[in-house]
């Protein structure tokens, strides 16, 4: 193999066959399409580069910034090919979530801009918010800015029409499999993948994957926020299921001590919940038939947020108390939530409570509720740990973008013995819309 450039090296990944021994399924043979091999290290080397390549002649005497709304593997993609074609990269974000990849992203020389917003995928009718504002400014006719807007730009799907999903018929002797799993993240890959897939065979099964409500998986969205995605049409997915941080994290573990395949929390999100589907169909089956799933990128990048939810993997002791290990079924039991209008007299009463708002620093700076703290939701995990981080006198209201992590908080501290701790139901964003007050830095 040898090369002009190192973009020549995108694609053409291998499809690995997992072993029957270790998912256990008897008549499906389930392949791996290995996109952590793209050479700088995940299934969006593709995309990148087929969004940036049309703006890149003339780019640089044009003074032009490459500029995409991503924290992740886009970002590092575009970084490098922005510094292989004498470009600047810029990452805008509303926070940087993986230690890991913002350092390697500095490496790179991408200078990141964190701006306060519900989610890292922008509400285009939400004028408020500083991304969206962002976004508009850059198709200003006069912007400098080579924006390659993943979750809108079709050449993001279309590179996964041209490459990802031609290289798997071909590697399966010119068959579609029965059925496709693939996580959804601005749905590029999943989309592109499955038009190419279904043209050969209409029957076949696409299975998108998201995170489970409360989670996070780095690099795919929730259920809720895939909605606001340009590029995600529901109809392309036969089922959308979601995957809990710590089922991507079994199926991670899986993969990387049984099947030799250094994968990061979303190939095992995409392998737990293949088989997790697969099993329901297995026995229905009488002839043999295949399955292909996607393993986006690797290990190394995530090791703090492995190490934060399973700590006794990396020989520390596991944390007495932790919001991660509660099921839903205990958080609704023990969590004590409180909407706007109840929080809004509690606050006015003669015992009002401390407010804790979970939110990054940019957000809270942006809007939050007057006389709140800010403990952004990562570093009140791990103050929690050791213990309650309140006096039990002081009553408590957490609040959080939507209401899903403050719930879990209000749950474990209830648990750990505070007498009133209580979620802000539908968080930060339901205070907004009933037009409670809110400050600004
Ligand atoms: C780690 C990881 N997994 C999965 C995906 C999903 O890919 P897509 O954006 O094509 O839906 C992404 C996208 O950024 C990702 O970074």
């Amino acid at each position: 193999m040898r090369y002009d450039s190192i973009t020549e090296a995108i694609g053409n990944t291998p499809l690995v066959r997992i072993d029957p021994a270790v998912h256990g399924l008897r008549h499906i043979d389930l392949y791996a399409k290995l996109e952590m091999l793209n050479p700088f290290g995940s299934v969006k080397d593709r995309s990148a580069w087929n969004m940036a390549r049309p703006g890149l002649a003339g780019a640089a005497e044009r003074g032009e910034t490459v500029v995409e709304l991503s924290s992740g593997n886009t970002a590092k993609a575009l970084a490098l090919l922005a510094g292989m074609h004498g470009l600047r990269f810029k990452s805008v974000t509303n926070r940087m979530r993986v230690p890991e990849i913002k350092e390697l992203l500095l490496l790179l020389g991408a200078e990141i801009e964190e701006l306060p917003g519900q989610s890292e995928c922008l509400d285009p009718t939400d004028t408020e918010d500083p991304l969206t504002r962002f976004h508009q400014a850059l198709a200003e006719p006069q912007s400098t800015y080579l924006h390659t807007d993943q979750y809108f730009n079709p050449r993001n799907t279309e590179a996964h029409v041209a490459g990802t999903g031609p290289e798997i018929v071909k590697d399966l002797d010119g068959r579609a499999p029965d059925w496709f799993i693939a996580c959804v993240g601005t749905a590029g890959s999943s989309t592109g993948v499955a038009r190419v897939l279904r043209e050969h065979d209409p029957d076949v099964q696409v299975v998108g994957l998201v995170a489970h409500k409360s989670d996070f998986i780095p690099g795919i969205r929730t259920i809720d926020e895939v909605h606001q995605v340009g590029l995600f049409d529901p109809a392309t997915y036969d089922t959308i299921a979601s995957v809990t941080a710590d089922e991507a994290l079994d199926g991670m573990l899986t993969l990387i001590r049984r099947c030799g395949l250094l994968t990061g929390p979303t190939g095992g999100a995409a392998y737990h919940g293949a088989v997790r589907h697969l099993h329901t169909v297995d026995a229905d089956s009488t002839e043999r038939r295949t399955a292909v799933f996607i393993v986006c990128d690797r290990a190394e990048s995530y090791l703090s947020y492995v190490r934060q939810r399973r700590p006794e993997l990396f020989g520390r002791p596991a944390p007495k108390n932790s919001a991660h290990t509660l099921t839903d079924a205990e958080v609704r039991a023990e969590a004590t939530v409180i909407d706007t209008e109840g929080a809004r007299r509690w606050l006015a009463s003669e015992h009002p409570p401390l407010v804790v708002d979970l939110r990054g620093p940019h957000a809270y700076a942006a809007l939050h509720i007057d006389g709140s703290v800010n403990i952004v939701d990562e570093l009140f995990d791990e103050l929690v740990r050791t213990g309650l981080p309140f006096s039990k006198n002081r009553p408590v209201l957490l609040a959080c973008p939507v209401g899903e992590k403050s719930t879990r908080y209000a749950a474990l501290l209830t648990r750990m013995g505070h007498p009133d701790v209580r979620s802000l139901s539908g968080g930060i964003v339901a205070w907004r819309d009933a037009g409670a007050p809110l400050v600004r830095d």
